[in-house]
């Protein structure tokens, strides 16, 4: 996958990764911020997506489709798909655009809106990564766990870099016997579940 990036995909990725660098130097908040995962964030999930039992492949905060387009590999490779949902307009517009660059559209399905209302009930997904806003990650845990079929996979990001404020579903996790979890040091720190 990683030595063989599509031209398109690598093209935007290359885009994407030097707007994120100019937000992060410039340092005055604005809320249309990329706030991607690192490249080696990106390879993880990819790998992880790669080796994830049979199932529907969910991801929760799109913004400009960084972190899609890394999941666009294993789905080719696979021959799957990726729902990715984003609540903001203007994101959702981005990443659109970037799915279309990339020519990724036929593996990702780009959906605006808030998931927690979005997300369809079946208990069928094998792979889901949750990068959203803070205060919705307990509410995307309780959603997603119960939908995952055994083996399945759940990442969330920034397990590390936003401890104090995800120490409580990250708490949730390693107690909860319907999962085996642990975070893991790479990039902003990945909460890493899969289902019993
Ligand atoms: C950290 S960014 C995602 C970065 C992206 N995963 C990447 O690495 O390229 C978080 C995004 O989640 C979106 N978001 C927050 N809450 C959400 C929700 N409930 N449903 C869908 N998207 C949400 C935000 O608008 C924001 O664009």
């Amino acid at each position: 996958m990683f030595n063989s990036l599509p031209r398109d995909v690598a093209a935007r990725m290359h885009e994407l990764e030097a707007v994120d660098a100019e937000d992060r130097e410039d340092g005055t908040p604005r809320a249309n911020r990329l706030r991607q995962v690192p490249p080696d964030t990106g390879r993880f999930l990819a790998l992880l997506a790669a080796m994830a039992p049979a199932g529907r492949w969910v991801e929760i905060g799109t913004s400009g489709g960084y972190s899609a387009l890394w999941l666009s590999l294993p789905a080719r490779e696979r021959g799957h798909r990726l729902t990715t949902f984003e609540v903001l307009p203007e994101k959702f517009m981005l990443a659109r655009e970037t799915f279309r660059l990339a020519s990724a559209e036929d593996v990702i399905d780009p959906v605006q809106g808030d998931a927690r209302e979005l997300l369809e009930p079946t208990p069928d997904i094998a792979f889901c990564f949750l990068d959203a806003e803070k205060e919705v990650y307990s509410d995307c845990y309780e959603l997603v766990v119960p939908l995952l079929v055994p083996g399945g996979v759940l990442v969330a990001d920034n397990a590390i870099s936003h401890q104090a404020d995800l120490q409580p579903v990250i708490d949730r996790a390693l107690a909860d016997e319907r999962v085996d979890a642990m975070v893991v040091p790479i990039g902003k720190g990945e909460l890493l579940c899969r289902r019993r």
